[in-house]
């Protein structure tokens, strides 16, 4: 049998569920760039075209993993092409185009609201940032229900504190019977 791929989701929210606010993420937390980083790199990864756009021009695309980009949006859609990356115009477009690509052992999708939001049934595993603060933000993280155990979290209690002085912590959460 093939090994199974890994259908993985990241994102860092805030206490209150936020998860962006006008097009870019409402904190400055470093040390959750490299963690991200740390996941993603090698492997496929899937976005929206508003999570495309929030990433520095210069920084896109991320490098050392394919971009796959769902988006109706012709402009955004070039430059995705040019840049090397993928368009699709659907999540089902998105995660078969993702499976042919490098490292596809494992698929990371990396935002937006709207992509978690509608591709949460197929993932297995949640990666997320938790930072202990309340904002205000017109994005939110998708809600999961009792059918998700956590697995692992960093620190074992409590909190990690960043060089930005707020506080967070690393959860890997993965699907009841996965
Ligand atoms: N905290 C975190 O970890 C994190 C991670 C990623 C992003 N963010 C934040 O989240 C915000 C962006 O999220 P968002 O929900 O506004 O946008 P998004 O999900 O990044 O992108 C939305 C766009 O993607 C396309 N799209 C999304 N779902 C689709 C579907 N099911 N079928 C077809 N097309 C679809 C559409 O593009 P077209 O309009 O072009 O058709 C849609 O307008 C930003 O503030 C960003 O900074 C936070």
């Amino acid at each position: 049998m093939p090994p199974k791929t890994r259908f993985g989701m990241v994102w860092a929210q805030s206490r209150n569920g936020i998860i962006g606010d006008a097009g870019s993420m409402p904190w400055h937390l470093p040390e959750d760039l490299i963690h991200f980083q740390r996941i993603t790199r090698g492997h496929p990864i899937i976005m929206g075209r508003r999570t495309w756009e929030s990433l520095p021009p210069r920084l896109r695309p991320l490098k050392e993993r394919t971009s796959v980009v769902v988006t109706s949006h012709e402009e955004v859609a070039e430059e995705v092409l040019e840049k090397g990356g993928f368009v699709v115009s659907s999540t089902a477009d998105a995660v078969n185009v993702a499976r042919e690509q490098p490292g596809a052992e494992e698929i990371w999708v990396i935002g937006g609201g709207k992509i978690y939001a509608a591709l949460l049934p197929l993932a297995d595993t949640l990666v997320i940032t938790r930072i202990d603060v309340d904002l205000e933000g017109d994005t939110k993280a998708p809600i999961f229900d009792e059918n998700w155990q956590q697995l692992t979290q960093a620190p074992d209690s409590g909190w990690f504190e960043s060089m930005s002085g707020l506080r967070y912590r690393f959860e890997l959460w993965e699907r009841k019977g996965a």
